[in-house]
This record gives C-alpha cells, structure tokens and sequence, in this order.
C-alpha cells in the first residue's frame, strides 16, 4: 500500500487508542478501571436535549452556514462577553465540529511549510500531529526547572525567523496547571511584539478550583482592537457541559482570520452538524448550573485523587489547579511511562496515559473525570502493583491476583 509521507508521520492518537483498548477489555468482562478518560461522565444538560430535540422533530435538518448558525453565534457572542468582557461581532466567530477542528482549521489558515508553532510542555497529544498536519513544525519549550509552566523568558528563546503561532493551553491537558497570571501577560506580550499568532485554547477554562477566577487573556493586549490582533481564544461545549459527543467548538479571532478559516473549512466538512449547533446553542443560552455542579464535583474527586496519591511514597504529584487530570511524576518506580502504562493495564486492569505522549517521561496522565469508586480503587490497584511493601494479593472481584513481579 502506497501511502503519503504526511499520513505515515502522523501517529494514532495515544488516548482515542486507550479509550478502544478499555472498552474491548470491557467487553470481554475484565474489570477495567479507567483512569485514562478524557470526558466527564455526566449528561448532557438538558436545555441542550430540549434545543437538539425541537429541531429534529421538525424533520428539517440541512446543511448550516459554514462558519455556523447565527443563532449559536448569537450565544457564543453572549458567551465572549460575559467571560472575557469582549464584544465581538459574528465575523469574529467560526464555529466547528470541536475545539480540535476550530485549532486544526486555524493552523491550515495561518502555516506556511516549515513555519513553527511553539508550545510548552507538557502539551495536549494532539498539538503537535495538528501542527504537522497543517504542514508545520511543532516546537516543545521544556521549563528548565522541570516543571509545568516555563519562564516567559524560555519561550522567547525558542522564538525564530520562522515562529509563526504560540499555543497556550490553561488550565492544561495533561497537568491541571493553571499558567500564572505574569505567564500568559508575557506570552501575549512577546506575540504583539513578533507579530505572532497566540492561540489560546481555553477548553477547561471554567472547570478551575480552589476559588480561582479562569484568565482572560484579551485582559493583557496592548488595546488594539480585535480586528488588528493576532490573538485567537478557543473554546468549546465539550467539557464544560460535558457535550464530547455532540463535537462542537469556536474560535474568536480577527475577521480576516475567521474568513480564511471559514473558506478552508468550507471545503473541508461545510458547517458543523445542525442538531449539534442546536445543542450547543441550547447549553449557552440555557440554566448554567451545571457547570458549577460539574466543577464542584470534579474538585472534590481530585481532592480525593490527591489524598490517596500522598500514600505513594515514591510519587510527586502537584496539585492540579483545574481540568480533570494530574500528571504524577512514577520515576522513582519506573523511569519508561510506557512500559509503566502497559504494566499496570495488564496487571491491575487500570487504564493510565504515558507521559512521553505529552513531553514528559516518566509521569503517568491520571483522570479524575470517573466516579470516587473508581478513582479510589484505581490508586488502590495501582499502589498495590508497585509498592512491593503491599500485601502479595488482591482480590478483582472474585478473582485473586498474586503479586509476583515485585
Ligand atoms: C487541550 C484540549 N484542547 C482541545 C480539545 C478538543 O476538544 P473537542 O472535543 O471540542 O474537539 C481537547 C480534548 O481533549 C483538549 O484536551
């Protein structure tokens, strides 16, 4: 089979994989714990259902504007204002099938071959396969203190003559790190001074802890108005009303950005589909309690995530400040994330994400998107597959496992 370079460079995405491998097990009667998932487990609201719903029965589904509907702009306009104190007309918004489809549209829109995207580490799986996908080149900035947030100062060293878009993305996949304040000023700083794009992909942004308030990063431009910036803000009805399936995103952005945008995604897929923007619509406009029942629970589960985690004496883990991950550092165990992933899916059934897929080695991506059960249990299992102070057996179900690789 004769396949393009492009398609052989490009790999599977890690976490889609894990999803598949679960639910095979699942299937197969293992008693899988996921700890790799990527969705809250609550439904959709139901303002959401209700929207979704009036249009089907009206049978009278078809094709939408490829930007999307005016009336979930309306709502995303709406949305602009409240949260990040902008007023932005509807040619400053495309909507598209997902947070992931508004930043991969962006991407094809402002990269030339070559031209480099830098973001910090660790990243989200996908962002660099979408830079190279965009015919890109994604650039990694690793904080030297070897933590989840670098200085302003490392992400201007990695700017060059071909740095065309930075990426931020806070509170952050796989970490759960808030950037400070002084951080994302800096970062749209050193963007208004080089004449880059700053994508600011604030999928999480309102499922924030600990009394927080999200950042709005329009807080720290320079004033010139929406139209002249090079400052593009993502967002989505994924996560934050736990909308994954319905796959609606938007970016807001200049209005010559959105126009090219708008004509690739055009000929791309056309406009997202119409019962989701109708959903999507339906959860903007609707009773928005939801998302702070969902932000409470979240926080209290990785509370509860944090305090079974301090039993580990090997592992370093920093408190996540938002999302529904942390990114324990497992080197002191072992120092190959992959190998640690395997071991502990084959051994214990609990489903974890490398750290190598984000940037950083030894770390496990940890979930606390499940129930208290679960996520209670997962640690259990996997302390017990690790620490070889743990009794030699534990019972999965009515199964008994017997520890013999420690
Ligand atoms: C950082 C980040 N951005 C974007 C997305 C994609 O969101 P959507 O499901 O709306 O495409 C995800 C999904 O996991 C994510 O973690």
């Amino acid at each position: 089979m004769s396949l393009s370079q492009l398609a052989r460079s490009i790999c599977e995405s890690p976490t889609l994989k894990l999803n598949e491998t679960a639910a095979l097990l699942r299937d197969k009667g293992e008693p899988v714990i996921h700890l790799g998932g990527g969705e809250p487990k609550n439904k959709a609201p139901i303002d959401a259902i209700v929207s979704c719903s009036s249009l089907l029965q009206t049978g009278d589904v078809k094709y939408t504007p490829a930007d999307g509907l005016l009336s979930l702009k309306k709502a995303i306009i709406h949305y602009t204002e409240e949260h990040y104190n902008r007023l932005v007309a509807p040619e400053n918004v495309i909507v598209s099938a997902g947070a992931k489809q508004s930043i991969m549209v962006l991407l094809h829109a402002i990269l030339d071959p070559k031209e480099e995207v830098i973001f910090p580490v660790p990243y989200w799986v996908s962002f660099p396969e979408m830079v190279k996908i965009a015919g890109g080149v994604p650039v990694t900035v690793a904080a030297r203190d070897g933590g989840f947030e670098p200085t302003v100062e490392e992400m201007a060293e990695a700017v060059g003559p071909y740095t065309k878009a930075i990426i931020l993305n806070s509170p952050n996949n796989p970490s759960g790190a808030v950037y400070s304040e002084a951080f994302v000023a800096g970062v749209v700083e050193l963007c208004e001074k080089r004449d880059l794009y700053l994508i600011m992909d604030d999928t999480y942004n309102r499922l924030i802890f600990d009394g927080r308030t999200p950042t709005n990063c329009y807080r720290f431009t320079d004033g010139r108005l929406i139209d002249n910036s090079r400052l593009v803000v993502i967002n989505c009805v994924s996560k934050m009303y736990a909308m994954t399936g319905f796959r609606i995103g938007w970016a807001v952005a200049s209005k010559d950005i959105v126009r090219a945008m708008t004509n690739i995604q055009s000929q791309e897929t056309s406009g997202p589909a119409a019962p989701s923007q109708w959903a999507a619509a339906g959860a903007l406009n609707g009773v928005q309690s939801t998302i702070e029942s969902l932000r409470l629970t979240l926080e209290n589960n990785r509370n509860v995530m944090m305090t079974r985690l301090a039993a580990f004496d090997g592992v370093k883990v920093v408190k996540p400040g938002g999302t529904f991950y942390c990114f324990p550092d497992f080197s002191a165990y072992e120092k190959d994330s992959q190998k640690l992933c395997r071991l502990l899916l084959d051994k214990v059934r609990v489903v974890t994400v490398p750290g190598r897929e984000f940037g950083m080695e030894g770390h496990l991506r940890l979930s606390y998107c499940g129930t208290i059960k679960e996520i209670i249990e997962g640690i259990d299992r996997i302390k017990w597959a690790l620490d070889p102070g743990a009794p030699n057996e534990l019972f999965l179900g009515d199964r008994k496992l017997v520890r013999d690789w420690r």
